[in-house]
């Protein structure tokens, strides 16, 4: 008996080998998902992940859509489409993100609002498309339908050389507690998980820019003295990241919401 046995979920951001969005889709399906709709602006580059989930061997259903999750008839498509395919929506995954690098001084408004478009306003987006459709889930779980925003622990850790990314994900944060407040009467639950470094294609392309800028001499000298910051002495693999967002997809979590989730190892308790 799987842990997310027969409930579907949309899970953003999930189009990019080796992301975090790949591997929560993965390992909602390896817990009994009856669908998941990855989506992601790099979905036309997503066959690899097709083999990879068809691979795992199990009886969901997987699709990958092209999305651009700032947009909001893109929204309108994506949730239409999986209510009329699989008559219900259970879970959103709003996992896609971008990093924008810089303090004030070098972070141009444009990139700032790049930041807010996708880390928040994204999320605002989702939410407000799907909560429809979730508020119906509660007819087939006692645990309601459920939001899960993935954030950061730059949402709640002081950093001033990237502002764009703090700034919008400690916006999220805020827009996770003001819609657990308004949507558990609807019988949904958000929630928020804060990964701490995750060896992603994100992060490895964020340790090239502060190689390239001199904060280190190469990307493993970079990685080496992330993992050491952390009490647990390694960075996060998004398999291990994904374990947090299959807890609060499942009815385990039926009586959670308005919780921000730190999954990063103890980093946080530094500051
Ligand atoms: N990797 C980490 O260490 C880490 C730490 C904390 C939080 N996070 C968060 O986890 C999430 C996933 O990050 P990741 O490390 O897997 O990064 P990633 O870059 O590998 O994945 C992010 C995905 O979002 C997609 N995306 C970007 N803009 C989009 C848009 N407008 N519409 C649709 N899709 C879009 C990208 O194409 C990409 O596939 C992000 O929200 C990120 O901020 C990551």
């Amino acid at each position: 008996m799987g842990r997310l046995n027969g409930k579907v979920a949309i899970v953003t951001g999930a189009g990019r080998v080796g992301n975090i969005g790949v591997a929560v889709a993965r390992a909602f399906l390896r817990e009994g998902a009856r669908a998941v709709i990855a989506t992601d602006m790099r979905a036309e580059e997503g066959y690899d992940i097709r083999a990879l989930v068809a691979g795992d061997g199990h009886a969901g259903v997987f699709r990958l859509v092209e999305h651009d999750v700032t947009s909001e008839a893109d929204w309108a498509r994506i949730v239409s489409d999986t209510v009329a395919e699989f008559d219900g929506l259970d879970v959103l995954v709003n996992n896609a993100g971008i990093a924008v690098h810089g303090g004030i001084l070098q972070t141009s408004l444009e990139d700032l609002r790049k930041a807010m478009a996708v880390n928040h306003d994204a999320l605002f987006l989702g939410i407000k498309a799907c909560a429809a459709a979730l508020g119906q889930a509660h007819t087939r779980f006692a645990g309601g339908g459920v939001v899960i925003n993935n954030l950061s622990m730059a949402s709640y850790m002081m950093n001033a050389t990237n502002i764009g990314y703090h700034v919008s994900k400690a916006a999220g944060r805020m827009l996770t507690t003001c819609a657990a407040l308004e949507l558990g009467p609807q019988k949904i639950r958000v929630n928020s998980v804060h990964p701490g470094v995750t060896m992603t294609p994100l992060i490895r392309e964020g340790l090239e820019a502060y190689v390239a800028a001199g904060m280190w001499e190469s990307t493993d000298a970079a990685e080496a003295a992330l993992a050491a910051m952390n009490p647990l002495g390694r960075a996060s693999q998004p398999e291990d990241t994904a374990h947090a967002f299959v807890y609060l997809a499942s009815e385990e979590a039926q009586f959670v919401t308005g919780a921000s989730l730190y999954h990063d190892g103890g980093i946080g308790l530094r500051y």
